[in-house]
């Protein structure tokens, strides 16, 4: 076997990000962090910058204790004080009252919730959608069996009960992308490079599976062989829609067209619009192809080098040197709508979001009833978006509403300061006493005409980030989740961290990006004018800086005290409860502040303002991502992604969600290894709210 003849089984050692695994690394983001910046725009926002100076089966033995009584290893000795602090309910409201957890060491191979919780798998990578699949055996996997079953590595998440007497409704998920490494027999890889690719391929994309209960407020479990059950892969058919849609950019040899696509690649998180469809970003695209070594890929991070996975050796596609070719990765990083009720439906790519690492999107009404979206770019130094369509929502009239995201105005984030003389990157809260500012929506797409120099409508929308860098957008510490409050139209963002900010010649720290080498993110809160989504303008501040404030003083909690948080690290995925709490699930807590990755309910309003509770943990080498809070029905549900992800097939560095002992003890359908998973959490004690102690049946 040559290096090239199969997937790369181990991750380069070195490509980390803090600690974060290697292999999360590699196989995620194509070592996006150990690379170049790609955003090495001089543009005049740079300028201005300058200007102005329970666990629950406890696997392994570690099991069955409480979570808030789980002290596992030295991190938790020197633990913050914050994690003996931060018991209490909180007063943030909500349905579900919870004392917070203190923060897991990494290494546990559990997940840990609240005393009076439980957790219970939903659905795993492997289950089948369709009986025709029968038990998953991961010893003999092929892309066509892979085509039945739940896919890897879930992102997105939602679960979305039908009108009616809510024990009926479907589960959607993104499969962001595969962990060769511990899916596949390395013996059976080996003598099945292509086969292998193929059942990878397979196994991104996005499921729609449907999911029954047996009434309101118990366990959800999946129907194999449910009439919406679905699974979108690298093979299915997408159309190409909007301004670019034809656009010679976009044409190959398999679609000279330019409107055709097979397959949708890397998506991360997403949205479910306001007329029921799912809306999903294409995000760490770039890795998957090889390139020709122009600037438009340089800005994209498509590296001429062979890829991690080699997926240029099975179809030639994505090698951009193969003639007819140059443009397929063009046709991927966009925001991808699907209508997870039509199983006949076709996945739209819509053109008029733009290109770019797309973390996902999510969609408002405007006071006058267009729809805005609200979009990450999750690169270090890229930026953050808003579309604003040019037609109206519509109540009830499906059909219509899902034309809202093919035309419209596009918009990138400027945030100007209040204190930038005062912002040294070090994480000082200004004189003023916060990290505030005015900000802009700069044009780059208005009513159907570019509005970047020198770049036509097409360009604009197939090379969004140079348009980006054109106008002057602000460079921000990765932007990841962008997230409008139901409960006060505010928006959040989620910055993940940039260890390079203010190193090597990189942008320096200004007021919405405080910090030099930010290895644990932050949260900015938006305002628009007039509290339209529409809005030109807005108001802008930090929430919060985060950190382990009990060994980091640049951490910001919007005046909440310090010491009465839970440590939190590297924000991801945004969502709120029914009464508009804040919940932040993390992504790389491990390599920075040394725990695993998290969920945290902060409260927004009131004397508990900036309050940070941990609310789970996730097991050895997993993210958390995908959080849905259904508070009034005592329950949350979290994707689990890539758990033990730096193990092996022989090797398990995690056996989550199954927790079987050997291969050969393994039961029918169960998978010696870590499965990818969406889990529901539910309340087991205490008061659900109608004065009755109960909680879903498991
Ligand atoms: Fe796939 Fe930006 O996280
Ligand atoms: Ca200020
Ligand atoms: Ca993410």
């Amino acid at each position: 076997m040559t290096p090239r003849n199969m997937l790369q089984l181990l991750p380069m050692a070195g490509h980390t990000r803090g600690n974060r695994s290697a292999a999360t690394c590699h196989f995620k983001c194509g070592d996006a962090c150990a690379k170049d910046v790609c955003n090495t725009s001089d543009n005049s926002y740079f300028r201005d910058i300058a200007d102005q100076a329970l666990s629950r089966r406890a696997a392994l033995g570690l099991g069955g204790v409480a979570a808030a009584a789980v002290v596992v290893g030295q991190q938790l000795a020197s633990a913050p004080s914050a994690a003996a602090d931060n018991g209490g309910f909180g007063k943030g409201g909500g349905k579900l009252p919870f004392q917070a957890i203190a923060p897991v060491e990494r290494t546990v191979d559990a997940v840990t919730v609240p005393e009076g919780y439980d957790w219970a798998p939903v659905i795993r990578w492997g289950d089948p959608l369709f009986s025709s699949a029968g038990d998953f055996d991961a010893s003999n996997q092929s892309a066509e069996d892979q085509k039945q079953r739940f896919g890897y590595n879930c992102d997105y998440l939602n679960i979305l009960a039908d009108r009616g007497n809510g024990t009926t409704g479907v589960l959607v998920a993104n499969h962001e992308y595969t962990n060769e490494n511990v899916m596949f027999d390395p013996a059976w890889l080996e003598a099945n490079p292509d086969e292998a690719r193929l059942t990878a391929m397979a196994a991104h994309g996005f499921s729609v599976v449907e999911v029954r209960r047996d009434k309101a407020g118990q366990a959800w479990k999946p129907v194999v062989d449910g009439k919406r059950n679905r699974r979108i892969h690298m093979h299915t058919e997408f159309a190409v829609d909007g301004p670019a849609a034809g656009s010679d950019l976009l044409k190959t040899k398999d679609d000279p067209t330019g409107t055709v696509v097979w397959g949708m690649n890397n998506n991360c998180a997403g949205g479910t619009t306001p007329w029921g469809t799912v809306v999903t970003g294409e995000e760490n695209f770039n890795q998957y192809y090889v390139g020709r070594g122009t600037p438009e890929e340089a800005r994209y991070g498509i590296s001429t080098e062979p890829s991690s996975r080699g997926w240029e050796l099975t179809e030639e596609r994505f090698d951009a040197k193969n003639a007819g070719y140059e443009n397929e990765a063009n046709r991927f990083g966009y925001i991808v709508e699907i209508d997870p009720h039509d199983p006949e439906s076709t996945p739209v790519k819509h053109t008029a979001l733009g290109r770019f690492k797309h973390e996902g999107a999510n969609v408002t009404i405007a006071a006058d009833g267009r729809a805005v979206a609200y979009m990450g770019d999750d690169e270090r130094f890229d930026y953050i978006y808003k579309f604003v369509s040019r037609n109206k929502y519509r109540e009830g009239d499906r059909e219509h509403n899902k034309t809202l995201l093919s035309e419209g105005d596009l918009y990138v984030a400027k945030f100007n300061a209040t204190s930038a003389a005062e912002i040294d990157g070090s994480g000082k809260v200004p004189s003023d006493g916060a990290f505030d500012g005015s900000g802009e929506w700069l044009p780059l797409l208005v009513r159907g005409t570019s509005r970047v120099p020198g770049m036509s409508v097409e360009e604009v929308l197939v090379y969004t980030r140079l348009a980006g860098d054109k106008v002057g957008a602000t460079k921000m510490d990765r932007p990841e989740d962008v997230d409008v409050n139901p409960a006060t139209g505010k928006v959040y963002a989620a910055l993940t961290n940039n260890t390079r900010r203010g190193t090597d010649g990189n942008a320096l720290a200004d007021e919405a990006n405080p910090r030099s080498r930010n290895r644990d993110g932050h949260v900015l809160e938006l305002t628009e004018r007039n509290g339209d989504a529409a809005s030109l303008t807005f108001g802008w501040n930090i929430l919060l800086v985060a950190g382990d404030p009990s060994v980091d003083t640049t951490t910001y909690f919007s005046g909440y005290p310090a010491d009465k948080v839970s440590p939190i690290s590297c924000p991801d995925n945004v969502a709120f409860d029914s009464v508009g709490n804040l919940w932040i699930s993390t992504d790389g807590q491990p390599g920075t502040i040394g725990y695993a990755d998290a969920l945290h309910k902060v409260t927004l309003t009131g004397d508990e303002r900036g309050r940070v509770q941990q609310f789970l943990a996730v097991p050895n080498g997993a993210e958390t991502c995908g959080p849905v809070i259904h508070d009034r029905e005592n329950s949350v549900f979290v994707s689990i992604q890539h758990p033990g992800d730096d193990g092996t097939w022989d090797e398990p560095t995690s056996f989550f969600p199954d927790y079987v002992e050997s291969r050969a003890t393994a039961g029918r359908g169960e998978f010696f290894g870590p499965r990818p998973s969406v889990i529901q959490v539910f309340r087991t004690t205490g008061n659900n709210g109608n004065g009755k102690g109960r909680g879903p049946k498991k």
